[in-house]
């Protein structure tokens, strides 16, 4: 186990993936938080920072316990703490380093350079530099703006880096990891999702015993996975309910509960279309239907959970990301996204015990596992999609005339770059009907109709976002059978708004 003390890096979790990624456990705290028993931790690493060690709010923590006892790695700012803090010293850069270098000199034969050449591209991100090394350090690599890139303490296992290893354009960062958790602190690589399933069902079966467990499934990845666990841990103990909010996209409440089935779970599928649609009626402000749209929800899921007699547990597909307490003051990025999330703020008056059985995990990591259970890849790379489903991509009040027209839209949409295969290049796409009427002419006839915004965007967890360049080709066919095939709607645009500014969402 790897411990990853966060001092506020926008790339901290990716430290953590990167760790993971060489199938080692790793777990980030935030600094301020150091964990009172550290003997699970066979190494430590630091993280970067937006702060400077010369500011009076430098992070400082005590790390008596860490610093010449276990193997310990500083990056960017970790490794300037390690400096300044024991003899060394930090000055601003002459200039500020960003970006792309090039190594200019490695020391040889050092464990924690093994593979590792002169010239290998390294990527910097600061404005303060290490001066002078901390007492009993030696010099391991150097670039041509940064003496200091990479420095050992001698008769420790502490080592220091100016750059970043964990970012994609650090071209060795992986091997430098390698090196240093396996080669210098003997970690084993048996992370595996493999092992992860194995261990996993045994401490559920352990935790739960014969008690009955009722999970909410969604369609998305997180939940289908968490309850794919659960059942192989307690197979029809686990009850899980499949609400259909009338949201959904075309025929996916009915396939998706199928492939459920195919998959041996034990799953009710609850139709309450016309309750969420009741519900909604006359609604148009976003955060009112997203309100409504989430009471419903607990009140279904709360009869149909009655129904399943003493149950104990109730199981969610929290992921890791949405609980890592973040060092900035916003709460972190996923906290954000989760805060509108889906079963997130189930009722406290169930009563239930919770059990998140994917709580440590990234999402590529919860695919991983899922695809080592062999579930269909068509549940496992299916896009996000939001839990208010259309109903937030209805712009203005929710009709049941508009859902089944974005219904059809979106079928076309989504069908379409499936069969153009661009599915699985694009994060998360779908189709907005707005709220506006424009004049159009078919045949010799002068309309008066819908019109229907396509978004296709990338991105990696939804807080920010591109939108996707797609072949004009493709938009040019998507749109003509639209508004060939789709009655009620005259005109088609694709919208070309990065996230940030825009949203993903238009509501
Ligand atoms: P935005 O529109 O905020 O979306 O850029 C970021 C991601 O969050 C999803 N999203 C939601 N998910 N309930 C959800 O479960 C919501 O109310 C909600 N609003 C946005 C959105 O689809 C995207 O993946």
């Amino acid at each position: 186990n790897v411990l990853i003390l966060d001092f506020g890096s926008q790339y901290t979790q990716l430290i953590a993936r990167r760790v993971r990624e060489l199938n080692i456990y790793s777990e980030i705290k935030p600094y301020n938080k150091l964990p009172e028993d550290l003997s699970d931790y066979k190494a430590v690493i630091l993280s970067g920072s937006p702060s400077s060690v010369r500011s009076e709010q430098a992070p400082h923590p005590d790390l008596s316990e860490i610093k010449g006892k276990k193997p310990l790695l500083g990056i960017c700012y970790g490794a300037q703490y390690l400096s300044h803090f024991h003899g060394g010293n930090v000055a601003p850069s002459a200039t500020r380093e960003y970006g792309r270098a090039n190594l200019s000199y490695v020391k040889q034969n050092e464990d924690f350079l093994s593979g590792i050449g002169e010239g290998s591209q390294v990527w910097m991100s600061h404005s303060d530099t290490i001066k002078e090394l901390p007492e009993g350090a030696v010099c391991l690599a150097s670039t041509h703006d940064v003496e200091n890139a990479a420095y050992k303490i001698e008769g420790e296992t502490t080592y220091g880096i100016q750059f970043h290893p964990e970012v994609y354009h650090t071209t060795d960062g992986k091997k430098l990891l390698e090196n240093f958790l396996v080669n210098i602190a003997g970690l084993e690589q048996d992370w595996t999702p493999d092992a992860f399933v194995e261990t996993t069902v045994e401490e559920l079966q352990k935790e739960i015993g014969d008690e009955k467990v009722i999970l909410g499934l969604s369609g998305g990845v997180d939940s289908s996975v968490a309850a794919m666990l659960l059942h192989k841990a307690i197979g029809d103990h686990l009850y899980c309910i499949f609400v259909n909010n009338g949201l959904l996209r075309k025929n996916e409440f009915e396939s998706v509960l199928d492939q459920y089935k195919h998959m041996g779970l034990n799953v009710k599928g609850v139709d309450a279309s016309a309750r969420f649609l009741d519900a909604l009626k006359g609604e148009s402000d976003p955060e009112g239907k997203r309100k409504i749209i989430g009471r419903v929800f607990i009140e279904v899921f709360d009869d149909e959970s009655h129904k399943v007699e003493n149950a104990k547990w109730l199981a969610q597909g929290t992921i890791y990301p949405d609980r890592i307490e973040s060092v900035s003051a916003s709460g972190g990025p996923s906290a954000v996204i989760k805060s509108h999330h889906n079963v997130g703020g189930l009722p406290d008056y169930m009563k239930l015990k919770v059990v998140e059985p994917l709580k440590m995990l990234f999402k590529d990591e919860v695919r991983r596992v899922g695809a080592s259970m062999d579930m269909p890849a068509e549940i496992l790379g299916r896009h996000p999609f939001p839990g208010p489903g259309l109903g937030i991509r209805i712009l203005g009040d929710i009709t049941a005339e508009k859902v089944a027209i974005l219904q059809e839209v979106d079928a076309i949409f989504i069908d379409g770059l499936k069969k153009w295969g661009l599915y699985d290049k694009v994060w998360q796409a779908g189709a907005m009907l707005l709220p506006v009427d424009s004049v159009g002419v078919m045949g010799d006839e002068r309309t008066y109709e819908k019109c229907v915004a396509l978004r296709a965007v990338e991105s990696t967890d939804g807080m920010t976002a591109d939108w996707v360049n797609l072949p004009y080709e493709f938009l040019q066919k998507t749109s003509n059978d639209i508004i060939n095939k789709v009655k009620g709607v005259n005109r088609v645009v694709y919208d070309i708004s990065s996230k940030p500014p825009a949203t993903i969402e238009w509501e």
